[in-house]
């Protein structure tokens, strides 16, 4: 029988964008992150293993992924890394499906979900993974090396988390001159954590708009190593969203102020969305219709704040608002959302193992 795992998407509201140029291989961010863990959006993930020699078979949403497809290849990428910490991993053969219930590649962070997932249900399935199986540090900071936003999806209770850097970007030491327990230590030192659970801030409600749900043109492992090689202002940035933006937020959330919460995370958004431009040649995730939500939007919060906008490495916005405000936001968004499909989700829980079986 295999194992299984769901996992829920998560929405960064400080974002992730941009890799320690050094351990870029190990995916430690250059700053922190903070994001709600959202309840709806998720991925089931069965892996079955069996001894051998490292074969990989992937199923994701019901279609096999050859060996040559990105996905696959993403796959067995992760599982080279993590076999660098513990060799066991290489000396089995797996077997995995995989669903997400939302699209993937366009900004809904379904690497986050999936690979989650994914390592969860790897450790879960491995009898050498027990001593660390209860561990959401350990096992956050190895859904790291898959994708970094996975990392977030991992504490159990979910809710509010924060990604730390664990090292700072400016000054440290290579990887390749490590011996392998100094190599081991930094490695592990950037996970995420629950600051607040999901009832902390039962009120907040969150709405993912599918203005397109196509695949991106280019992903956020791209996007994000081409803004900091060519936008000289990058490193500024992250120290700013590090330094003075990272502790007002969670003060935000610890005191449920949503106004300033609302603030913080449109103009996180922007000044991501900013960078992203700033790069050369230019990237534009955001499109005509992303521009008329956020004007919508500030419209709206002109006599009193309703409602925040965030968006990834895509057009497609994700609204935060409260339960009290949600037919409002709704109605003044109908005329740029109509047809588009609407995901109305709370925040929730993260990884947990589940009994029923993709296969
Ligand atoms: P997104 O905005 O959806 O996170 P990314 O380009 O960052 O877009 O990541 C999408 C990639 O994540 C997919 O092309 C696929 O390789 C991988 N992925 C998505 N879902 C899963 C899954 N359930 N299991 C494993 N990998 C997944
Ligand atoms: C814009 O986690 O997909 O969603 O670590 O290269 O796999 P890799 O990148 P990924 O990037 C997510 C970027 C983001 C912001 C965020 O989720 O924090």
């Amino acid at each position: 029988m295999p194992t299984t795992v769901i996992a829920p998407t998560n929405i960064a509201v400080l974002k992730y964008w941009g890799k320690n140029p050094l351990w870029e291989d190990y995916n430690i961010p250059t700053k922190s992150s903070l994001s709600f863990t959202i309840e709806s959006l998720y991925t089931i993930t069965s892996v079955e293993a069996k001894r051998g020699s490292g074969q990989i078979s992937f199923k994701l949403n019901g279609k096999i992924k050859e060996k040559s497809s990105k996905e696959s290849a993403y796959v067995i990428e992760f599982f080279e890394k993590v076999g660098r910490f513990f060799s066991f991993v290489n000396f089995h053969d797996y077997k995995i499906e995989s669903i997400n219930n939302f699209p993937i590649a366009a900004g809904f962070a379904s690497s986050a979900s999936g690979f989650a997932a994914l390592t969860k249900a790897i450790v879960g399935e491995l009898v050498e993974f027990e001593p660390i199986c209860g561990s959401d540090v350990r096992v956050s900071a190895i859904a790291r090396l898959g994708s970094g936003s996975a990392a977030r999806s991992i504490p159990s209770n979910g809710g509010f988390v924060i990604w730390g850097r664990g090292i700072d970007f400016r000054n440290c030491p290579n990887p390749a001159d490590l011996p392998k327990n100094e190599l081991e230590r930094i490695a592990f030192s950037s996970y995420a954590e629950t600051l607040f659970g999901p009832d902390h801030w039962p009120e907040l409600s969150i709405i993912y708009i599918e203005i397109e749900p196509k695949e991106k043109k280019i992903s956020s492992r791209v996007g994000m190593k081409a803004t900091a090689e060519t936008n000289p202002l990058y490193a500024t940035w992250a120290e700013y969203e590090e330094n003075e933006v990272k502790e007002s937020m969670i003060s935000s959330v610890k005191k449920r102020r949503f106004s300033v919460l609302a603030r913080l995370m449109m103009r996180s958004s922007n000044s991501l969305h900013a960078m992203c431009f700033g790069a050369y040649p230019p990237l534009m995730y955001l499109n005509d219709k992303s521009i008329n939500i956020i004007n919508a939007i500030h419209e709206l919060n002109a006599k009193k704040t309703q409602a925040a906008y965030t968006f990834d490495a895509g057009p497609n916005p994700v609204i935060i608002t409260l339960r009290r405000y949600q037919k409002e936001v709704l109605s003044i968004l109908q005329e740029t959302i109509k047809n588009q499909k609407v995901h109305i989700s709370e925040v929730g829980k993260g990884a947990y193992f589940c009994d029923e079986h993709l296969f």
